[in-house]
């Protein structure tokens, strides 16, 4: 019998946390359950930051960005000694479910702690990026896509003022979600993703093409993990790497404006928008998509479904294999893609 379960976010934070949060508390409290937030992700429960989540705790919350619990990037697996403590408060707080609130690496981990040793983990999909496998959609990403159309539609018309070529960097280490949506609905001239390395001439090609029909600007959108098929101009990274072995992505606007710049002659400029993307206010989509995981999540733990997490597929809600989240990355549909491709250079 389940008498008390904890929740927690962890990764980058997207818009929409605090409404899966909310969620999962009021359903838990309907079915008379003691509700813990884990603090700061993983590391909260290595290091016993847990406190109990009551109505009050998640009440206005539902708009707001970011996340009440806090996040970290923390991975129990990279020690032992981490594992043990982890494990330890599981049982010295009574905890009888997990709900990991998470991209690729919480959900990683969520199912490596219940095919491994055990513990009972339901997971709810978020990411700005919409790389999860299983799901259509991941919390977070439908507010990054809006806020990157927005930014588009602002560099259109001082791009059309000052005849320029305005390179938008935007996330997306390993999928170009975001860019590709976000460029379909903001009509890019360009669109460069990770899935599809750049030929710098086919890119040059599609702005003469422009220029020959008179059109004195143009917009390209380019996913930070865009890499260009010559690799003598690939992107600037951090030699850093975070806890599960991701550097820190960035520069490849700057390295491929200044070639644009170079063999073009047109006046280029570069926006990296960053965590921008990841702030503020969810989208309506968002607040309901993390409102119906959320109960999802807790009717999952109900019914002793673990190792399971609350996926979109077309409109319904549905448990799947952590598993089957985490085994590989979603990468970009390609036929979406081709259709951004018929608005290249024109
Ligand atoms: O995973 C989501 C994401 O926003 C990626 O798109 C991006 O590469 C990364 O997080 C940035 O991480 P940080 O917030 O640690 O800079």
């Amino acid at each position: 019998m389940i008498k008390k379960i904890a929740v927690l976010t962890g990764g980058g934070d997207c818009p929409g946390l605090n409404a899966a949060i909310r969620a999962v508390v009021k359903k838990a409290l309907q079915y008379n359950w003691i509700v813990y937030g884990i603090k700061n992700g993983w590391k909260g429960l290595i290091e016993g930051q847990i406190e109990p989540l009551t109505d009050y705790s998640v009440s206005g919350i539902l708009p707001k960005g970011g996340t009440i619990l806090g996040t970290s990037r923390t991975n129990p697996f990279k020690s032992e000694e981490d594992l043990q403590k982890l494990l330890d408060n599981i049982k010295k707080f009574g905890i009888d479910a997990i709900v990991a609130i998470g991209g690729e690496d919480t959900l990683g981990v969520a199912f490596k702690l219940h095919n491994v040793m055990g513990v009972p983990v339901v997971g709810i999909p978020k990411t700005i990026d919409n790389d999860l496998s299983g799901t259509d959609y991941t919390i977070g990403f439908d507010t990054a896509v809006s806020i990157v159309t927005d930014a588009i539609d602002r560099l259109h018309t001082t791009a059309e003022s000052h005849h320029r070529v305005m390179v938008l960097e935007v996330m997306g280490r390993h999928a170009g979600w975001i860019a590709t949506i976000a460029g379909i609905a903001g009509g890019a001239d360009a669109i460069l993703i990770p899935e599809k390395p750049f030929d710098i001439d086919e890119v040059v090609g599609f702005l003469e093409q422009r220029k020959k029909k008179g059109k004195t600007f143009s917009i390209i959108v380019v996913a930070e993990g865009a890499v260009p098929k010559d690799t003598k101009m690939l992107s600037v990274q951090d030699k850093e790497k975070d806890e599960f072995g991701h550097v820190r992505l960035g520069g490849i606007g700057n390295r491929l404006a200044k070639e644009l710049e170079k063999r073009l002659g047109l006046e280029t400029r570069v926006t990296v928008l960053g965590h921008v993307q990841r702030g503020g206010a969810p989208t309506a989509y968002d607040r309901v998509l993390a409102t119906r995981c959320g109960i999802a999540a807790v009717e999952m733990i109900k019914q002793g479904d673990f190792g399971k997490m609350a996926a979109l597929q077309g409109n319904k809600i549905v448990p799947i294999d952590l598993g089957q989240a985490v085994s590989k990355l979603k990468t970009v549909d390609m036929e979406l893609y081709n259709i951004a491709e018929v608005f290249f250079g024109g």
